[in-house]
């Protein structure tokens, strides 16, 4: 497992488990994360599909590679999440706070993992991609992705002063530089990361560009990032990296 260390963040190239095993516990303050949906995973052809052909629009150019992990049918899933989410609670404070993602169809799994990991699930944000995104004839647009929130143990009191965050983001997918095929707007991580206390730790074991990173290390907070991916991650370092040179 190669480790780099650079301007308040700390990237790990390897997967996930092996590199929340090697991490101190209660270090840190805020599991914010975006992984793998395994989005429709019932059926052989779901689980090998290049995940360009799966999540892109038909026609959408995109020079990004396609990514690892995005494999499993839906009980394989769930026992996957359980595993990432009980290393992670193990390096998270008590009272540490969780964003995860996820799709409307692992909503019901993801929320069961990340009870049987041992976190208080809190909630759901509405990520609100816009009339920008794809329609579906006679039904509902695909406009929206779902970011559960849950804490490990009692919430940390708030400040008299702190903000009340709004439960629905409207940001659209494309804003600016992608670097990753389903990289998250910068924007919108900034506003999930508003849980995070100020100056904490962030933790992202599936970084991809590392939107999360760029996002905490802009707000003053530290960062630590996996990736199992060399292409992305890479594209990860060298974000962050020039991320400082503009500081
Ligand atoms: C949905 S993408 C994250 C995109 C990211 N939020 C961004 O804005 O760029 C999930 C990432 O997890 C990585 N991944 C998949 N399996 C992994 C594993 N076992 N350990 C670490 N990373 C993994 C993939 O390579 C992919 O880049």
């Amino acid at each position: 497992m190669q480790t780099l260390e650079m301007n308040g963040a700390r990237l790990i190239h390897g997967d996930a488990l092996a590199a929340l095993d090697t991490l101190a516990p209660e270090t840190v303050d805020a599991l914010i994360t975006d992984p793998p949906y395994s989005s429709g995973g019932m059926f052989r052809g779901d689980r090998v599909q290049d995940t360009g052909d799966k999540y892109l629009n038909t026609g959408a150019r995109h020079s990004a590679p396609s990514w690892p992990g995005d494999t499993r049918d839906q009980r394989a899933y769930g026992l996957w999440c359980e595993r990432w989410l009980g290393a992670s609670y193990r390096a998270l404070k008590w009272g540490g706070v969780v964003a995860v993602f996820c799709d409307w169809r692992q909503l019901p799994t993801v929320s069961d993992a990340i009870q049987v990991a041992g976190f208080v699930l809190r909630g759901i944000l509405v990520w609100d991609k816009t009339e920008g995104t794809r329609p579906v004839k006679g039904w509902h647009r695909q406009q929206s992705e779902f970011v559960l929130t849950a804490s490990k143990g009692p919430r940390n009191k708030a400040g008299a002063d702190a903000p009340v965050l709004p439960r629905v983001v409207r940001c659209a997918p494309r804003t600016g530089e992608k670097l990753h095929q389903v990289g998250k707007p910068v924007p919108l991580m900034r506003e999930v990361l508003r849980l995070a206390p100020e100056g904490g730790t962030v933790l992202d074991p599936f970084m991809g560009s590392a939107a999360t990173g760029v996002a905490a290390l802009e707000d003053g907070r530290e960062f630590v990032g996996v990736e199992i991916d060399a292409h992305y991650f890479g594209v990860a370092a060298e974000r962050l990296r020039k991320l400082g040179e503009v500081a």
